[in-house]
């Protein structure tokens, strides 16, 4: 097993990413850790914004490290804001994907992942025989992104990078009549384009949603929208698409990492439109 949430409490996560265990902040995780303070004890690297972002290290700084989840490789690193260039809570999002795209036999999917990141989700689906356009506002994320799917042997035409506001990239790919099989978006509750165009989840959101209803194929597969905005619950999700989609078969759910410790953690929220 590559990655395990170990236990949860105190307001802190205890993860293990393949050879390394990590403590980060976790707001949420209010209740009290299930484990003994001796195996919490026994990180390797723990993150603190208490004072000022700050990384403990019981073991020399890895410059980055391997992990795989599901059948997938991906570049991890210690960031200064304590991130580490992966969601684990995801992997359930991508495996249903993977799934119905692999049970259904379809091929040659046209899918568009947004605030595509270090490139997991595009990467799990490129490996599906999809062809996915891959949309974030960071050149360095996109970088990244491209690293990890070299390391999956993922092939370069399997996945197009775009370095764009999505908002901008939306309303262009609408005036080119471009329509995709498949919608991913994970936003952020407020991000930056490249050119500081701002995005704020509560104003731009559902605009984004009526471009993304454009862009759809009438036999669209499915949309999955998956948001860690604190009070965005699966309600708010449903609403939203039941607005801009209308009657459509709504799958929806908290977002939670499984522990066979603790608690399982709730990571936010996801909607998908099924439209079998
Ligand atoms: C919440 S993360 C997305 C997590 C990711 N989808 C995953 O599965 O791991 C936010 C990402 O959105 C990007 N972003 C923020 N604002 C953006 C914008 N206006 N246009 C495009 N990308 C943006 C950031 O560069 C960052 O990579």
């Amino acid at each position: 097993m590559n990655y395990e949430l170990i236990d949860s409490g105190d307001q802190k996560r205890f993860e293990r990413f393949g050879d390394y265990k990590i403590i980060r902040p976790c707001s949420i995780a209010i209740w009290k850790p299930k484990l003994k303070k001796e195996i919490w004890a026994d990180f390797d690297f723990s993150f603190s914004r208490s004072d000022q972002n700050l990384w403990t290290l019981k073991k020399k700084k890895p410059k980055n490290f391997i992990v795989k989840l599901s059948d997938h490789q991906f570049k991890l690193l210690l960031s200064d804001f304590g991130h580490v260039g992966i969601f684990p809570e995801h992997e359930l999002l991508w495996s249903w994907m993977e799934n119905k795209i692999k049970n259904e036999n379809l091929k040659n999917l046209k899918i568009l992942n947004l605030f595509g990141y270090t490139g997991a989700c595009s990467i799990a689906l490129a490996k599906t025989n999809s062809f996915v356009c891959h949309v974030d506002a960071s050149k360095p994320m996109t970088l990244w992104a491209k690293e990890n799917a070299k390391l999956n042997n993922v092939k370069e035409d399997k996945i197009r990078w775009i370095v764009d506001d999505v908002m901008k990239f939306l309303h262009r790919e609408v005036k080119r009549n471009n329509t995709y099989d498949a919608i991913v978006l994970d936003p952020p509750t407020f991000g930056r384009g490249p050119k500081n165009e701002i995005f704020k989840i509560e104003s731009d959101l559902i605009e984004l949603l009526f471009l993304c209803k454009k862009l759809l194929k009438k036999d669209f597969k499915f949309l999955t929208l998956s948001c860690h905005t604190p009070g965005y619950t699966s309600q708010v999700l449903t609403n939203l698409l039941l607005q801009v989609f209308g009657n459509k078969k709504i799958v929806t759910d908290e977002i939670l990492i499984k522990s066979k410790n603790s608690f399982p953690l709730p990571m936010g929220s996801f909607a998908r439109i099924e439209n079998d």
